[in-house]
């Protein structure tokens, strides 16, 4: 996806960004807008070849992207991610919490590993890395953390048991970190999409891909959020949905 000459204002420029699951969907988006907007991108996610067409792509495009292979659900990658961005480019200004994992179970069906998987990377992963962020956020007084969740996050949806409870959770951890840091220049968002068109869109059976959002769409609203004004209280809570339900009936 091409960002660039979008009539930008490279509001961004020189900011540093860690965005996981950047190695395609909405993540690779992400990565490319804020590329574009001037930020310095770390890519993490576990497939090296996806990540770095990704970063490759940013650079051949003038932005300057790094990418760390990285599973989220482990620690030392997770340490590794924090290491590498601070002694490549320095202190993270942005963190984009967006890998995601998603099993179309109802409760009854949902082993404990698919529950432990689930929360591992949706919930566990963003919270240790906004913990890792935000002192160097609150220290210098300039953070942004942008949480990918879900419709379902909002909403319940018994068919997607631990995955509608893990972006419940990932939007109450959204508003820990905003509560917590009014005063110091950190914005935090959870952004709860509906259906997108990437693989991920495709877990839920039925759904009709012609209702979808398109990635593009949803990054045009991540990128309003990062360029509201210093004093704009906006969320934390962003529900981005189609105007035709992609669910029959
Ligand atoms: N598509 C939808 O309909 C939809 C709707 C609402 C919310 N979302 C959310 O949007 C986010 C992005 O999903 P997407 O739609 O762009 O789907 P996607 O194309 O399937 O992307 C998922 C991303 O997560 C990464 N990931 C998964 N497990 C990981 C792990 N253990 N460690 C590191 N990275 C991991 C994947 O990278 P690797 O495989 O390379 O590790 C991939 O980059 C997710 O949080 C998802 O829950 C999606």
């Amino acid at each position: 996806m091409n960002y660039v000459g979008r009539g930008l204002d490279r509001g961004l420029r020189g900011r540093v960004a860690v965005v996981t699951g950047g190695s395609g969907g909405i993540g690779a988006g992400l990565a490319a807008m804020l590329a574009d907007d001037g930020a310095r991108v770390v890519l993490a996610a576990r497939r090296e070849d996806a990540l770095e067409r990704v970063a490759t792509s940013i650079r051949e495009t003038g932005g300057v992207a790094l990418a760390v292979p990285t599973d989220v659900t482990d620690d030392d990658a997770l340490a590794n991610l924090i290491e590498r961005t601070r002694t490549e480019f320095g202190p993270i200004d942005i963190v984009v919490n967006n890998a995601g994992y998603a099993v179309w179970k109802p409760l009854e069906q949902t082993s404990i590993a698919e529950w432990d998987r689930t929360f591992a990377v949706n919930v566990r992963a963003a919270a240790y890395l906004c913990a890792a962020a935000l002192p160097d956020m609150q220290e210098r007084g300039f953070g942004r953390i942008i949480n990918i969740a879900s419709e379902a996050g909002v909403a319940i949806v018994p068919g997607f048991a631990a995955y509608c409870v893990s972006k419940h959770a990932l939007r109450a951890l959204t508003e820990v970190i905003q509560n917590g840091n009014h005063t110091n220049g950190i914005k935090a968002w959870v952004v709860c999409p509906g259906f997108v068109d990437t693989d991920m869109g495709f877990v839920v059976p039925g759904a009709n891909p012609k209702d979808f959002l398109q990635v593009e769409e949803v990054v045009d609203v991540v990128r309003f959020l990062l360029h509201t004004g210093d004093n704009v209280k906006l969320g934390p809570e962003i529900l981005v949905r189609t105007m035709r339900n992609p669910m029959p009936g």
